[in-house]
């Protein structure tokens, strides 16, 4: 399992710090949490404080797009060349052709689902992206509670990557901790995203991240 700590819930007068602090535990992604205050009831980060981001980590940016109009986003933080650009499937009305856009910059392409979209909604997609995101909460909030329905949408996925020859990887993105950590992995997860659970960790966020390594 790769674990990917949100800095939703780090510390963001410490931010830089936090950031060095998860590498050097041993994430192996850094999730970046961008909200634009209309797709979702919430008002993040811009490339102003994502560009800081990128000069304090040492490992590959995993950016989660919760906006509207996602085009204008992607060629904002595109400069930043995180690993992965993902967008929310329900938002996006070509995502066919914002795929390949996000692939021209030399950037992983991924979908994010909603807690009730269904994976089929993605399957002529499969073959075109490097990662799908399952939202396991409501997105806009960090510390939300895990919708364990996500795990039956993980096992229709992965058949559905496996149908479609595919080699995309499953991220699921909220509520995830120690407790639920083996049923995610047991349904074909490959990487989950960890906000209040590793950085509120009282024992540290080194065995916040193990704990998730399942
Ligand atoms: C929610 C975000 C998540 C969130 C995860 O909209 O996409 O990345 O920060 O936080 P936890 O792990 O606390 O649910
Ligand atoms: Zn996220």
């Amino acid at each position: 399992m790769l674990v990917a700590p949100s800095i939703l819930s780090a510390d963001f007068g410490n931010l830089a710090r936090d950031v060095e602090a998860i590498c050097e535990a041993g994430c192996d992604l850094v999730h970046v949490d961008v909200m634009d205050g209309h797709f979702v009831p919430n008002l993040t980060i811009g490339p102003v404080v994502v560009s800081a981001v990128a000069k304090a980590t040492t490992k590959p940016m995993d950016i989660h797009l919760m906006v509207e109009n996602n085009t204008f986003f992607v060629d904002l933080f595109a400069p930043l060349k995180p690993e992965y650009i993902s967008f929310h499937i329900e938002e996006e009305k070509h995502p066919h052709r914002l795929v390949q856009h996000i692939r021209s910059y030399g950037i992983k392409p991924a979908l994010v689902l909603n807690p009730h979209t269904p994976p089929e909604s993605i399957e002529f997609l499969l073959q075109d992206i490097d990662m799908v995101l399952l939202m396991s909460v409501n997105p806009g909030f960090g510390g939300q509670k895990f919708i364990p329905s996500v795990l039956e949408r993980a096992k229709r996925l992965k058949l559905l990557i496996e149908k479609s020859n595919s080699s995309c990887l499953i991220e699921v993105d909220g509520g995830v901790n120690n407790q639920n950590i083996q049923a995610l992995n047991d349904a074909g997860v490959d990487i989950v995203v960890a906000g209040s659970y590793v950085f509120g960790n009282q024992k540290g966020y080194k065995h916040a991240i193990d704990s998730l390594k399942v």
